[in-house]
Parts: C-alpha cells; sequence; structure tokens
C-alpha cells in the first residue's frame, strides 16, 4: 500500500501489529460491534437464496442473477442488510423493454401473503421487496450484462465489476473499517450518495479504505489534506494539491475518486463541498480530541428536543426564523430534492435583495413534505424604492408622477425619478406569504404551492429534519 501526497505525508505508519492507540482501539471496538451477527447473516443469506432462486424460475435462461452491494461484499452494518440483488440482461435488448421486463418478473415472485413490495426509481425502476414480519428486504435492479467499463450502457452496469474489485482488494480487517467509516458518517449524516445527502456512498467508502489502507490513516491523512483531492484506488495512489488539477478540471470537482471499473467516473461525484469538508474536521476533532467517543458518535438529539434546540440556537444569537412547509407529490426523492433545491435558491436571492442577506438556509424533506427554513437577524423593513422613468422621457415621466405622487415620496437620482413607499412586505414572514401567494413567483412543478404553510416555529415532526440538516452545516451546535 503506498499513500502517496505533495502535502504532508502521514507522520507515522500504523501497523496492526504496534500498540494500539484510543483511536485505533475506537475504530475496532465499532468495526466489531457493527458486524451482522452469525444470526443476521444467516438470515440475510436465507432471504437472498429464496428471493434468487423464485426470480430464477420466472426469468429467461440468458438473464443472469447476482447479489452485490455491500451484502455480497461483507460491507454491510449490523441491522441494515438490504440486499442488492441485480438481474443482468443480455445487451441486446432494448433499454425500457428491459425495465419493463424485470419489473415484471419481479412482481410476480412477490408472496403477496407475506411480503409486499414499493417501486424506486434510480436510473431505473426497480423492485423493493418487503418481508412483513422481519422487515428484511431486498432491491432487484435490471442491469445490462457487461465484462468491461466500455459497454456500459447504465450506470448500475459497473456493480458486478464493483463487487470484483472490493472482494479481490479489502481484506477482512479493512471491511471491518469500512463499516467503522460507514457509521461515523452516519452519525454525521453525510452516507449515503442520495441528492438530499450529498455524501458519501458505500462502495466510496470501501475504495477510500482500499486507497489509504486503514481508517486511522485515512483520517489521519485527511486532517492535513489540501484541495483538490485525487484518489486512484486501482493504484492505491492519493495526491493532495496541484498534482490533481488535471484530473479535478477534467471531472469539476475538488475530490476525485476514479472508479477503479471506469476511468471516466468520478465515484465522489455526489459528494458535496460541505460534506467533504466536514470529514475533513471531524478528522482533525477526532485527532485531537480526549473524548473520542463524543466526536465519533456526534451530538445526540431526541426527537422531543429538536424544536427547543431550533428556538435556542436562534436565542442565543437574535435570529429570527421562518419556514415555508409544502406538500410534495409522490415521487423520488432525487426527483423532487433538486426541484426543492431550485426554489431554496430562488426565495434566497430575494431575500437577500428585499431583507438581507440570511444567516443560513436550510432545505430538508419528510414523509413528502418539503421545509426550507430562513435564519436572519431580526430585521424589518419599513418602504421600498421604485425606479421611475428619466425626467427627459416626458410621457413617461409624466405618468410616473401622476401614478406615484398622491400617496408616494417621489425624489430624483440623477436625472430619474425614484418612488419611496411603505412596504407591503414588512419582514421575513410576510415576504414568504407573498411568495406563496403571488401567481407571479412560481413553484416548481411537484411542490403544491397551494398547500403551503409558513410557520414561524416548527412543530417536532418538521424540526426534527430540518435540524438534522442543520447539523450537516453546524459545526459546533
Ligand atoms: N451503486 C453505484 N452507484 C450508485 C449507487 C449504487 O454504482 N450511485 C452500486 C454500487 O456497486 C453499490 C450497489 O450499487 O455497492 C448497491 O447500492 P447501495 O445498496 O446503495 O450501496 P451499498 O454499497 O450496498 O451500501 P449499503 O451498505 O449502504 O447498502
Ligand atoms: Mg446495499
Amino acid at each position: 500500500m503506498c499513500v502517496r501526497s505533495s502535502a504532508k505525508p502521514p507522520k507515522k505508519n500504523v501497523k496492526a501489529s504496534e500498540p494500539a492507540e484510543p483511536l485505533a482501539r475506537l475504530i475496532e471496538r465499532i468495526a466489531s460491534e457493527t458486524k451482522p451477527t452469525k444470526d443476521e447473516i444467516f438470515l440475510t443469506t436465507e432471504y437472498a437464496d429464496s428471493i434468487i432462486s423464485r426470480l430464477k424460475s420466472k426469468l429467461p435462461g440468458d438473464v443472469e442473477i447476482i447479489m452485490a452491494g455491500s451484502v455480497a461484499r461483507g460491507t454491510q452494518i449490523r441491522g441494515s442488510s438490504d440486499i442488492d440483488i441485480f438481474l443482468q440482461f443480455p445487451k441486446v435488448m432494448e433499454e425500457r423493454e428491459m425495465e419493463k421486463k424485470a419489473l415484471f418478473i419481479a412482481k410476480r415472485i412477490v408472496d403477496r401473503k407475506n411480503e409486499h413490495f414499493v417501486i424506486n426509481y434510480a436510473e431505473h425502476p426497480y423492485l423493493k421487496i418487503i418481508e412483513n414480519k422481519s422487515g428484511m428486504s431486498a432491491d432487484v435492479v435490471p442491469s445490462f450484462k457487461i465484462s468491461d467499463a466500455s459497454e456500459i450502457a447504465s450506470a448500475v452496469d459497473r456493480t458486478p465489476l464493483h463487487n470484483i474489485f472490493v472482494n479481490d482488494n479489502l481484506t477482512e480487517k479493512q471491511k471491518g473499517d469500512v463499516r467503522a467509516l460507514k457509521y461515523l458518517l452516519k452519525q454525521h449524516y453525510i452516507y449515503g450518495a442520495e441528492a438530499r445527502i450529498g455524501g458519501f456512498s458505500g462502495y466510496l467508502c470501501e475504495l477510500l479504505i482500499c486507497s489509504y489502507g486503514s481508517l486511522l490513516k485515512m483520517l489521519k491523512s485527511l486532517s492535513d489534506a489540501k484541495l483538490p483531492v485525487l484518489i486512484r484506488p486501482e493504484i492505491q495512489e492519493v495526491v493532495y494539491g496541484d498534482r490533481g488539477l488535471e484530473f479535478s478540471r477534467r471531472f469539476a470537482s475538488n475530490l476525485v475518486v476514479v472508479d477503479p471499473t471506469d476511468p471516466n467516473r468520478n465515484v465522489a461525484a455526489a459528494v458535496s463541498d460541505e460534506s467533504f469538508a466536514r470529514l475533513v474536521i471531524i478528522s482533525r476533532m477526532l485527532l485531537a480530541s480526549k473524548n473520542l467517543s463524543s466526536v465519533f458518535f456526534g451530538k445526540k438529539f431526541s426527537d422531543e428536543r429538536a424544536s427547543a434546540s431550533i428556538e435556542g440556537f436562534k436565542r442565543k444569537f437574535s435570529i429570527e426564523s421562518c419556514s415555508i412547509v409544502m406538500p410534495v407529490s409522490k415521487i423520488s426523492e432525487d426527483t423532487v430534492w433538486p426541484q426543492i433545491t431550485k426554489l431554496r435558491k430562488n426565495l434566497e436571492k430575494l431575500v437577500s435583495e428585499s431583507i438581507s442577506e440570511p444567516i443560513l438556509v436550510v432545505q430538508s424533506l419528510y414523509q413528502n413534505v418539503a421545509i426550507i427554513t430562513f435564519f436572519l437577524n431580526r430585521a424589518e423593513i419599513g418602504s421600498e424604492s421604485v425606479r421611475g422613468p428619466s425626467v427627459f422621457i416626458k410621457d413617461g415621466a409624466s405618468s410616473f408622477y401622476l401614478k406615484h405622487s398622491p400617496s408616494e415620496i417621489l425624489l430624483l437620482s440623477g436625472e430619474r425619478l425614484v418612488s419611496i413607499r411603505k412596504s407591503e412586505i414588512r419582514d421575513l414572514e410576510g415576504f414568504l406569504r407573498w411568495a406563496v401567494k403571488d401567481k407571479k413567483f412560481p413553484f416548481p412543478s411537484h411542490i403544491m404551492k397551494g398547500k403551503s404553510k409558513i410557520l414561524k416555529r416548527l412543530p417536532e415532526r418538521y424540526a426534527k429534519p430540518v435540524w438534522q440538516e442543520m447539523m450537516k452545516r453546524v459545526l459546533n451546535p
């Protein structure tokens, strides 16, 4: 293993035989505590086998069925053994036809007395089958069979190649480190490549451990990282700073982890700048802290306390907040999240222009309800100005004067007329009320503008997702 870096290399190579330091001991403990129990592995394997044999009896002979994802690689966390089963269709088929066929067959094997299913949407629609009694679930995902990256037709086609790479390159001890890393990231809300999370996927965790050698080495090295960061798991190389510039530009990202099964893919493409920065800060805190557990496990909060925590945060700095709570269509999270982002950016721009720059704006999504919360310095706005025409445009200037002079103050700004009037929007709440009512301010298609509510204080069920999103941005709550 080599960790090459143009920044400072890790000071000391920690070998397994060396006396364990506290952080190494904690990682070892988490790796062991997150290892699925023998019972869990037995039950998962039994359930996966049952689904695979049911699929086999219904699928044509040229479709291969493989177990993929973390369960197939032994990197799943205890209690979250979600089974990933991939159907590999021959590439001669048309994509939509393949999707239709896969869903049709997957639905037919569901044992409706003991199981139910939901259709989820990633690159292809796929079926999640859930066993009612145990809650165990299996994703049945359609894909095309390929032997190398040049044949890729869709993102999931690489997955079987991921299996091979991870199983060939990670030792059992390293798989333990992958589990500990996933656990750490979950505690800090940055695990998962979903748009809502913008964090680290399971496969990315596997590649990171493979490239750095161990979680401890990774944390030590990341605490000194410089941007851009380039990681090539295939040659187990980590490069910080200018030497990674070419890749950083090519992939338009500060963190590039080249997929060893496809040189044209950045496995870290979904990681947001905040998520990566957060991991670097966590690394530094873990290396410096005397109270390791409190950093590793993150700040705890219970459901009942989220609203009070938000109110406390506001009180401490005389911040006011106001939220728009909006029902959204029953549609995949990855589709609706970018719409919430777009709306949040539009609103944020208007709030900055007409009230003041927000201190923090968070968007969240909870059971088909989107929430956008603005945190702002307490501000009241009394008036607004309307720019009129030049005095030298005679007709325009006259009608502007007639329209505005009875109730407003008229000023000259250069040779232009400006009117000052009482603002209808007097504060953040007023502004948001205007935004949800005004026809000129459109909302994206899946967000139900007409059913939106404006709330100054969030009830617990909405405060929890907002607080979770806040915790991704606030480092010292
Ligand atoms: N996959 C991928 N790109 C994604 C999502 C998934 O290539 N954006 C592939 C990966 O090979 C991944 C597999 O699909 O391992 C299964 O995805 P998922 O269940 O999301 O991740 P796991 O690696 O199984 O991790 P977890 O333990 O969280 O289930
Ligand atoms: Mg999985």
